[in-house]
């Protein structure tokens, strides 16, 4: 009998090491990781400057508290607000306390602007996280079933349909949207090339803000550092984690011109948030995507990975279709696959199956080889449902 809490259902294998793209099991068995730890290890496992970076700050300073100065933390919000156009920073320790950072900071907004019951637009099948504020937020039952009362105020409405947005300009309580660029866990749905410029364009005319999740989508997943900017759009409020510290858990979230100062003393913190060895690794992360030319791999790889399945899928009428940005990845089939999740690990590949989805999200180093191996095993098992 195990004495941990039964919400996780873990498949039957134990990793104990893991390097570039495998990871490998306690028999000595070695995986392809096609997940990356569902989005984060973006520039694979235990890279040689990351562990350099982990190594050296845990030998130099970990942790004092944010009621001193914290120099490394100042240091990445800059980095981070030079890069992504946002005026200020605050860290957490999850893309969870990002959103709920983003959830109080919107409704901060609300009360500037002498509105008692500030409502924040959210999409269905979205996915903000799992604590009672995100996952009041986010738009669907299962994540929500057995937690009432949820957080109150917030509206669901149909992803990637603007009219179902402008349908509420009328309610005044509004305050804020709040979107992922891309829905990740409900299966990389990839919204209209213009929906989140209609979207800002609503949250501008009504005083809004807006809100981008890219806890899943940011720090390179899509090919840009940062979804929205396939958009050439500024949220006013920006959440990352995942991919962010590649393993150590970091969250951020940024904000930009009014939403940008309403934080004051007193108004949020986390005791963890942004120490130094968190911030030395971020910044670290952001160091070698720059030098290494991370963003060309992943839309090269990306590419690679879906002319791949395109061919060898041409003729499968299993396949409904194949969704893409960058190294977030979905084939969609005409049926349930969730059996090809046991499948594909004693195919020894890492893989995630959403319904009737096979969702990809490898590590942003990934090469030909690697692509070549993930393509050729996910059809053999595509064959198989
Ligand atoms: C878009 C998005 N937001 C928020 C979260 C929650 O992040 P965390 O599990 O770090 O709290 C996730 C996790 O999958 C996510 O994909």
């Amino acid at each position: 009998m195990s004495y941990l809490m039964s919400n996780y259902a873990p498949l039957e294998v134990t990793f104990v090491k893991g390097e570039g793209c495998y990871l490998t099991d306690t028999k000595g068995d070695q995986y392809l990781d096609a997940l990356s730890g569902v989005g984060v290890v973006g520039l694979g496992h235990c890279h040689k400057d990351i562990t350099a970076a982990i190594q050296m700050q845990a030998g130099t300073l970990l942790h004092t508290s944010n009621w001193y100065h914290i120099q490394h933390q100042e240091t990445l919000a800059k980095k981070l607000c030079q890069l992504a156009d946002m005026d200020t920073a605050f860290f957490g320790n999850s893309g969870a306390e990002a959103n709920e950072a983003a959830i109080k900071i919107a409704r901060l907004h609300g009360r500037a602007n002498n509105i008692d019951n500030p409502v924040i637009l959210t999409a269905n099948q979205s996915f903000h996280g799992r604590t009672m504020a995100t996952l009041s937020a986010t738009g669907n039952e299962k994540v929500q079933n057995g937690f009432a009362p949820l957080v109150s105020e917030f509206i669901h409405v149909d992803f990637n349909d603007v009219d179902a947005i402008t349908a509420h300009v009328n309610n005044a309580n509004i305050v804020a949207i709040m979107l992922e660029p891309i829905q990740g866990e409900s299966g990389v749905i990839i919204p209209a090339d213009d929906y989140l410029n209609q979207v800002q364009d609503i949250c501008q005319a009504n005083d809004w803000l807006l809100i981008l999740d890219e806890v899943q989508t940011g720090i390179g997943r899509t090919g840009k550092l940062f979804a929205h900017e396939h958009n050439n759009i500024t949220p006013d409020v920006l959440t990352l984690a995942k991919g962010l510290g590649n393993g150590v858990p970091i969250g951020a979230c940024l904000a930009k011109g009014k939403a940008a100062t309403l934080f004051q003393p007193g108004s949020h913190g986390s005791t963890f948030g942004g120490n130094p060895l968190v911030c030395q690794t971020a910044l670290t992360v952001l160091e070698v995507i720059e030098k290494n030319d991370i963003l060309n791999n992943t839309i090269q790889m990306g590419e690679y990975l879906v002319s791949g399945f395109k061919s060898k899928l041409m003729n499968s009428d299993k396949v409904v279709e194949i969704r893409s940005k960058g190294l977030m990845l979905a084939i969609e089939l005409n049926q349930d696959c969730s059996s090809l999740l046991k499948a594909a690990l004693d195919k020894k590949l890492l893989l995630n199956i959403t319904g009737q989805s096979i969702r990809l999200l490898p590590p942003l180093i990934i090469n030909k080889a690697e692509a070549d191996s993930i393509i050729n095993t996910v059809c053999e098992l595509i064959d198989t449902v």
